[in-house]
Formats: C-alpha cells, structure tokens, sequence
C-alpha cells in the first residue's frame, strides 16, 4: 500500500502537526517557521521563529513556539500569548494534541536529540507537569472508547500505553508500550481511526505503521520518502489520511502525501480553554 505524493505541496523543512477544519488542512512547518494551509493549494497563513504545533480551536488555531502557547485567530488574524514557560536553553516544544475535554497537551524535546530533558505539559486555565525525562515527546493520541492515552518518545522508540480517566483528564497509570523494535526508523506523529487502530508515523523509516488496540502491526503504508513525521483524517468521508514529512538533514522530501483508507479516522478535539 503506497501513499500518493501531493503534488502541489510546496517543500517543508520539517512538515508536521497535520490539523483537519472545516474542509482545510492545516499543518506546520516547524523549522521554517510557518502555518500552512492546504485545499487543493498551499497558502501561508502565519510565520515565527519556530513553530512546534497548531491544534484547533473555536476562533482559528492554537500554537507552540520555542517557548510558549499562542491563538491565532483566522477572523481578526490576531495573535495573544496564553502560557509561556522558562525552558532550558537547548529545551523547545515539539508535538501538541488535545483531549475530549479541550485540554492541550504538549511536550518538549532536547534541540540536540540525546538528553531526557523533554516534559509533557497539560494546558488547560493554566499548566502543569504531567509526565518528565522525555527526550522527544511526540504522537499523544486518546481512545475514548478504551479510556486510553497512548504517547510517544521517539529516541527510545516508545509508544507508551496509559490508562486514562476521560472525566478528569488524567493518567491513572502506566499499561505497557508497544513493541517497534523491528521497524526502521523511530516512531513520531501519530493518529487514531474509529476503531480504535493507531496510525503512527516512522521518522527514518519511509512509512506509516498501523498498529491494532492488541500493538499488533497489521498494515504498512509506504511513502515515498523517508521522514515521515505524522498523519491525521480528513475530508468529507474522514477515509483521507493526510501525511506530512520532512527535508531536514536529507535535502530532499518535505511534501505532503495522502493515502485512501478503507476505515474513517476521529476528527481532532479543539483546545476549549480560550480566554474570553
Ligand atoms: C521533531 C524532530 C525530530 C523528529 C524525530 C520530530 O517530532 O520535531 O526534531 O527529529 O521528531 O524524532
Ligand atoms: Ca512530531
């Protein structure tokens, strides 16, 4: 099974945090330092520094910077801070997802890939801790149906499996994780379908693996390059599995990709704690 390059998909850096709205795909660029949007073309919505992560919320997106959480409004094409954190100098934010309840959930990673220096951060009317000594923290996703939170450190090639009480959006306690030792590349970006089977993107390893609730590998996707960095469901249907990659350290990839599932995915939940 291969996914289908987008042709129009002009080339990223480090493309990432793919988001499905209201019939658009929105995604970053997290070292090029943009939002992007896609429907049938590419548009520039905003640019930084950096930018980590975008999630939806009910006025635009929410997104990371090095060092903090911003909205973006789409209407006014404002932007406020909401949270920012006194990180390590060689500390940024990486990937960002939120829960049923609207909470976002971000984590850090180590610049220099190497030191368990990353947290995972719960952001709600403020921010707390939820999990440290991460390396890369990347691909949180929930299966409400389970009460289940699945993470991702990428460097110790982890797809950690907790517990999770839906009502206060909060770990209970750690399952087991995944076995990827048999897959190139480490896991990153990561979605869920409607029954419950994990689609997570292998960075260094050309492909999508989907994985059933058990952690069984049941399908490859292939893409034809070889950052893969995350995945997510859209268009009218939710069967649409867009994928994003990157350029970053092999001068070549960066574009989007899609591929036609034969099973529709869960929309992403909005971050709801939006000061008024
Ligand atoms: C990070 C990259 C990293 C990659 C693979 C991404 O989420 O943003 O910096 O190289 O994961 O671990
Ligand atoms: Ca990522």
């Amino acid at each position: 099974m291969k996914a289908k390059l987008i042709r129009s998909s002009t080339q990223l850096k480090l493309g990432e945090s793919p988001v499905w709205l209201n019939g658009v795909l929105y995604y970053v660029d997290i070292l090029g330092g943009k939002i992007h949007s896609y429907s049938g073309s590419v548009k520039t919505l905003y640019s930084d520094k950096i930018i980590p992560f975008i999630v939806p919320c009910n006025d635009g997106l929410v997104f990371g910077t090095r060092d903090s959480i911003r909205h973006l409004s789409l209407t006014r094409m404002e932007v406020e801070t909401l949270f920012t954190l006194q990180l390590p100098e060689n500390v940024r934010f990486n990937d960002g997802k939120c829960d049923k309840n609207g909470f976002l959930f971000a984590g850090t990673m180590d610049m220099n890939e190497k030191m368990p220096s990353g947290k995972l951060y719960r952001f709600g009317s403020d921010g707390e801790t939820v999990l440290d000594s991460i390396t890369i923290s990347n691909g949180t996703i929930w299966d409400p149906d389970i009460e289940t939170m699945y993470y991702i450190d990428s460097p110790p090639r982890k797809i950690r499996v907790f517990d999770y009480d839906m009502n206060k959006s909060t770990i209970i306690s750690e399952r087991k994780s995944f076995d990827v030792s048999s897959f190139a590349g480490v896991p990153d970006g990561m979605t869920i379908d409607s029954q419950g089977n994990l689609y997570v993107a292998f960075y260094g390893g050309n492909g999508i693996i989907k994985f059933n609730r058990s952690g069984e590998a049941v399908k490859k996707i292939f893409v034809g390059t070889k950052n893969v960095t995350s995945c997510i469901f859209g268009d009218d249907d939710m069967k649409t599995l867009y994928i994003t990659t990157a350029s970053d350290r092999i001068n070549r990839g960066g574009h989007l990709y899609k591929f036609r599932n034969d099973v529709p995915g869960l929309p992403s939940d909005e971050f709801k704690f939006l000061r008024k």
